[in-house]
C-alpha cells in the first residue's frame, strides 16, 4: 500500500484539492456559527453529556441560538437529554429550542454503532469511519445561524484531533471533571492535547461535587492550566445552577 508521501505529484495535489474542498464545505455550513465549543473529559461517566445538554439549554433560555452536535457515536445520549422527537430531522429541535444532531437519530434500534470493515484493520477502520461521520455531520447539516455550536465529544483525544483537522483550526474547549484525582489525571491528558493543538481553554466544569466524590480536581486543573473553574455542579442541581455559568 502506498502512503500519502509516495503518491506522485499530480495525485498528491488531487488529494490536497479534496481536503480543501471538504474544509470549504464545512466552512460554508458553519459560516453562521459564532462560536464552536468542544466539550471534553478524560473519561466517561463524569457527566459530560449531562453538562453539555443543560448548558446548551441554559444558553438557549437566555436567548442564544444553540446547536449540539453529539459526537459520541457509540454512546449517543444527547437525544434523550434534550428529548428530541423520535423521527427527528437534522437538526432536530430539543428542549428549550436547542438544535441537535446525533447518531442516535439514525439508529433505529438504539443499538451502538458498529462499523463493519476488514477485521484485521478494525481499529483503523473504526477511526476512519468515525472521522468520516463527523465530517458529514459538520459538512452536511444546515445549522443556520447559531451563537453556539457545542460538541459533545467521547472520552479520549481521538475525536478532538479529528475535529481540529476537519475544522482546519482548533475549537475552544470546555472540560468536565468530577472532583477525584483519577478524573483529574485523565482530564489533564485531554487538556494537554488541547493546549498543544492551540485550543482556547474556556474553563473547567467540576461535576458531581459533594461527599460521594471527594477531591480537588477542579482547582488542581485550574492552577495547572491557568483556566477558570466556571461551575461546580452538585448531584441533581437546581435548574438555576446552569444559568449562573459565565459562558456568554
Ligand atoms: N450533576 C449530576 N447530578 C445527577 N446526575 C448526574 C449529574 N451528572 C451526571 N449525572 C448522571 O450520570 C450519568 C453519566 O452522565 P453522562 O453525562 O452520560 O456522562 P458522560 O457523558 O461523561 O459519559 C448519567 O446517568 C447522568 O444523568
Ligand atoms: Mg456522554
Amino acid at each position: 500500500m502506498r502512503t500519502y508521501h509516495q503518491l506522485t505529484d499530480p495525485d498528491r495535489s488531487g488529494l490536497a484539492d479534496q481536503i480543501g474542498a471538504q474544509r470549504r464545505r464545512v466552512a460554508e455550513q458553519l459560516a453562521g456559527v459564532q462560536r464552536i465549543v468542544a466539550v471534553m473529559s478524560g473519561k466517561g461517566g463524569v457527566g459530560k453529556s449531562y453538562v453539555t445538554a443543560h448548558l446548551a439549554r441554559s444558553l438557549a433560555r437566555s436567548g442564544r441560538a444553540v446547536g449540539v452536535l453529539d459526537a459520541d457515536f457509540n454512546g449517543p445520549t444527547i437525544p434523550a437529554l434534550l428529548q428530541t422527537p423520535p423521527e427527528a430531522a437534522a437538526p432536530a429541535i430539543g428542549l428549550d429550542g436547542v438544535k441537535c444532531v446525533s447518531m442516535g437519530h439514525f439508529l433505529t434500534d438504539g443499538a451502538p454503532l458498529s462499523f463493519t470493515g476488514p477485521p484485521a484493520e478494525g481499529f483503523v477502520w473504526r477511526g476512519a469511519m468515525e472521522a468520516a461521520a463527523l465530517r458529514e455531520f459538520l459538512g452536511d447539516v444546515k445549522w443556520g445561524p447559531l451563537d453556539f455550536l457545542v460538541l459533545d465529544l467521547p472520552p479520549g483525544m481521538e475525536r478532538y484531533l479529528a475535529l481540529c483537522d476537519i475544522l482546519g483550526a482548533p475549537p475552544a474547549v470546555l472540560t468536565v471533571t468530577i472532583p477525584t484525582a483519577e478524573s483529574r489525571d485523565a482530564v489533564r491528558r485531554a487538556m494537554r492535547a488541547a493546549v498543544e493543538r492551540g485550543s482556547d481553554l474556556l474553563g473547567i466544569v467540576e461535576n458531581m461535587v459533594g461527599p460521594q466524590f471527594p477531591g480537588t480536581a477542579g482547582d488542581d486543573l485550574a492552577r495547572e492550566f491557568n483556566a477558570p473553574v466556571i461551575a461546580r455542579i452538585p448531584f441533581n442541581p437546581s435548574p438555576s445552577v446552569w444559568d449562573e455559568i459565565p459562558l456568554r
